[in-house]
């Protein structure tokens, strides 16, 4: 018996139709919506997820700036090109793109963005919005996952959900965001105890550890039928990988999405959900 796979690209494919859609209306409005993205340095992960943005946002008519500071750019320098960005009426959406030099300071940066261009959801301004159910801009992976969960017509409301992750950027957005889908949410991490138990009494278990020398979610740590969410990305035995191993999941898993093809597709369909969003809200209009 096996489960169904949960098809990011197919899921993401029908978010960009609907923004594809929106961009359209738009336009006929007389805006173009643009993104503006900053990569400091030349971290080679991170120049491949920039480059994979603004490709997304080409396919769907949001046009692009690209800002490529060098590494030694000063923090004050740094802020100056978000005020910048903050001040152009014609970009709706500023993404930083993460981690950034250490000798810069990630928490000011991010800080610094306006809330309304706030695309990755991570200023202070949106992730208070998000504690109290109230955010229009979510940060892009969970609210991607959640989407997954609607396209498949997965119900939330009191399944127990078990988050193997607390960053700022996964676990503490995502357990919010099931919080207010009624779900009974866990959130373990490294110094969770008896982590195979905690997962083997969950429904749905969403993991993002991207570590294999420290964590592998395999089918004994889960119960029948239960759903797996993979989130983690990371490169193990030559091969771009979850924490996960799909065709092991799957065969007890009720439904599993697979690393690559999983939520990696979904994160970049909601960045441009949110730029969008952010156009719309920019002009005050309601698409
Ligand atoms: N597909 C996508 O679009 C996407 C987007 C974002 C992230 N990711 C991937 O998701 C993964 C996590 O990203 P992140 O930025 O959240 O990384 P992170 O900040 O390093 O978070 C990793 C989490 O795993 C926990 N952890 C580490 N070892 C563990 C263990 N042995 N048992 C249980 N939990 C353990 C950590 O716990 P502590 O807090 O105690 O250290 C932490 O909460 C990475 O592989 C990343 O590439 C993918």
């Amino acid at each position: 018996m096996t489960g169904i796979k949960i098809d990011g690209l197919e899921v993401a494919k029908n978010v960009k139709q609907e923004v594809s859609e929106i961009v359209k209306k738009l336009s006929e409005q007389g805006i173009t919506p643009c993104l503006a993205t900053i990569l400091v340095g030349n971290n080679s992960a991170s120049q491949t997820y920039v480059r994979n943005k603004h490709k997304a946002c080409e396919e769907v008519g949001i046009i692009t700036q690209d800002h490529q500071p060098s590494e030694d750019i000063t923090q004050k320098k740094l802020n100056e090109l978000i005020d910048s960005l903050n001040d152009d009426a014609s970009v709706h959406g500023i993404l930083l793109q993460l981690p950034l030099p250490n000798e810069l300071n990630e928490f000011e940066a991010t800080s610094r963005i306006l809330p309304e261009k706030d695309v990755d959801g991570l200023t202070p301004h949106n992730v208070g919005l998000l504690s109290i159910g109230s955010s229009i801009l979510k940060p892009c992976t969970p609210s991607g996952i959640i989407e997954m969960f609607d396209y498949y017509k997965i119900s939330l409301e009191g399944k127990n959900v078990v988050i193997i992750n607390r960053s700022n950027l996964v676990g503490k957005p995502l357990y919010h965001l099931l919080l207010q889908r009624n779900s009974t949410v866990t959130t373990c991490h490294s110094r969770t105890l008896n982590l195979q138990e905690v997962c083997k009494n969950a429904d749905i278990v969403i993991s993002g550890v991207g570590d294999r020398d420290k964590f592998t979610l395999t089918s004994d740590m889960i119960k029948e039928n239960a759903i797996v969410i993979d989130v983690a990305t990371t490169h193990y035995d030559g091969k771009l990988k979850g924490d996960s191993d799909f065709d092991e999941i799957i065969s007890k898993a009720s439904y599993a999405s697979p690393v690559p093809g999983g939520v990696g597709p979904m994160t970049v369909a909601m960045l441009l959900k949110n730029t969008i969003t952010a156009a719309t809200l920019s002009k005050g209009i309601d698409i």
